[in-house]
């Protein structure tokens, strides 16, 4: 019996399902090689890349006891060890005991606790939860390896104390104390450049010595994205595609998710359910139907951004909207002003033939504008999204009709009748020519 389209497109599950799991052995050949080395280890990412699912499946395969502590709540819990303690209670279903208890009954014992190598950080309680939660862990791991995952980092990324209790553990984990329990720290989030960050800080060297940084989580290739198509729409739900049917798919899929896991998962859940009712049968119209209903259902904020940039009449072949459509054609993450001019060229020849464009003007007026889609880059005179969705947002939702950008309206997605399948207004061929026109360069 073939499976439901949410059993096999699980945007959101932390939970790996093996079936659906694309390998990708650099990545994980690193991890691996990561964690049978001495240091701590840093796995970084754009969210929805696989960061979460990648060190699941690994160290979860290569039977290495893992907890995971979500650094999202160390604010809330009052620092970072506490939510530690947290989760390794909740892994032992042991029942913690409380803090002032704790501290109580060793002052009452007698016993000198704290043996910090620098100030000020911790209150002793606090670092008693850590080595509490270290032979917990330990306990349960018994001779096996053992890894603390500390994941979103990103959540505590602007926040000094906590960044710096951050770096104390890591230190900590040297002291004799706590060496002994052999944890290995596997510390994930969204930020770049973490090692600069504690090279900033006044125990650099020790802290980033400590670090070793496995490469970005990124994309999927065209070739996994192939893969993952195959194994979801064939293999699992059953549906018929034949070959060529099968690249479009591949070619758009990759067109407007970027090759991002969990926008590919999102994007095909919508397109298994679209094809459920219609007898497992994909067709082209139902590729920018499903398209559709992904940009209302999963980025409907990024929409109303694009939307907010746009002129105020879609109608009116406004420069400023050929440049929004023009960013959505740029394949580099960073763009200069000529990048855009030569696509603003190719796309729009009768409205900008023998004219001044002015797109540095242009891009620079967006880019200052409040919650903008793009911001300066470091490297002189040039851009990078603010966020790689509004990108596929673009993708999805504007399109170049002849000399002027339309905007699909997703507040008004036609319903798909059963078996008759009818094209959302402003989806048309065009978009299959320009998925085929970045993709040529990839794929096939
Ligand atoms: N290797 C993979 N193969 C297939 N799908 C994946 C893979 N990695 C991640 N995904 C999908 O992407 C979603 C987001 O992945 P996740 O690991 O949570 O990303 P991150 O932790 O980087 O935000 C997962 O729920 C899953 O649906
Ligand atoms: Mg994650």
């Amino acid at each position: 019996m073939n499976k439901k389209p949410n059993e096999v497109f699980t945007p959101r599950n932390p939970t790996v399902n093996p079936e659906m799991y694309i390998e990708r052995p650099n990545l994980e050949r690193s991890l691996r090689r990561a964690i049978d080395g001495s240091q701590h280890i840093l796995v970084h990412g754009e969210s929805g890349c696989g960061k979460t699912w990648l060190y699941k499946r690994i160290l979860e395969n290569d039977g290495i006891v893992l907890t995971v502590a979500n650094l999202g709540n160390a604010s809330r819990l009052g620092g970072i060890v506490n939510e530690i303690e947290n989760s390794v209670a909740e892994f032992s279903g042991a029942i913690k005991t409380g803090y002032k208890e704790t501290k109580e009954a060793e002052i009452n014992a007698g016993v000198a606790r704290g043996a910090l190598t620098h100030e000020g950080e911790f209150e002793t309680p606090q670092i008693d939860g850590l080595e509490r939660a270290f032979k917990s862990l330990r306990q349960q791991a018994g001779k096996r390896k053992c890894c603390l995952v500390l994941d979103n980092l990103e959540s505590i990324f602007r926040n000094k104390k906590l960044m710096s209790e951050l770096g104390d553990i890591v230190l900590l984990l040297d002291d004799p104390r706590y060496a002994e329990y052999e944890v290995k720290l596997l510390i994930v989030g969204v930020p770049e450049g973490v090692r600069e960050y504690f090279s900033r800080t006044e125990n650099r060297l020790i802290v980033t010595n400590r670090l070793y940084e496995i490469p970005e989580v990124g994309s999927l290739t065209p070739a996994q994205l192939a893969h993952f198509i195959h194994t979801g729409f064939i293999k699992e739900l059953g549906c018929r595609l034949d070959d060529e049917m099968a690249k479009d798919l591949c070619r758009f899929a990759f067109f407007i998710t970027s090759g991002v896991p969990q926008m590919l998962h999102e994007f095909c859940l919508e397109l298994a359910y679209i094809a459920e009712d219609n007898h497992d049968v994909i067709t082209e119209p139902m590729l920018k139907s499903a398209a559709a209903m992904w940009l209302q259902a999963s980025l409907s904020s990024s929409y109303s951004a694009v939307e907010e940039m746009m002129n105020d009449r879609s109608t009116v072949a406004g420069r400023r909207n050929q440049v929004l459509f023009a960013l959505g054609q740029v394949h580099k993450d960073s763009f200069n002003y000529s990048d855009i001019e030569a696509i603003v060229r190719r796309e729009f020849p009768a409205s900008t033939a023998g004219k001044t464009l002015n797109i540095s003007g242009i891009l620079s007026e967006l880019a200052d504008r409040e919650n903008s889609l793009i911001k300066r880059s470091r490297k002189a005179n040039s851009y990078s999204f603010v966020d790689p969705k509004y990108r596929m947002c673009i993708r999805v939702m504007l399109e170049d009709r002849g000399q002027r950008v339309q905007k699909l309206d997703i507040r008004h997605i036609p319903l798909l009748p059963e078996t008759s399948i009818t094209i959302p207004t402003g989806l048309s061929n065009i978009k299959m020519h320009q998925a085929r026109h970045h993709l040529g360069l990839y794929l096939y």
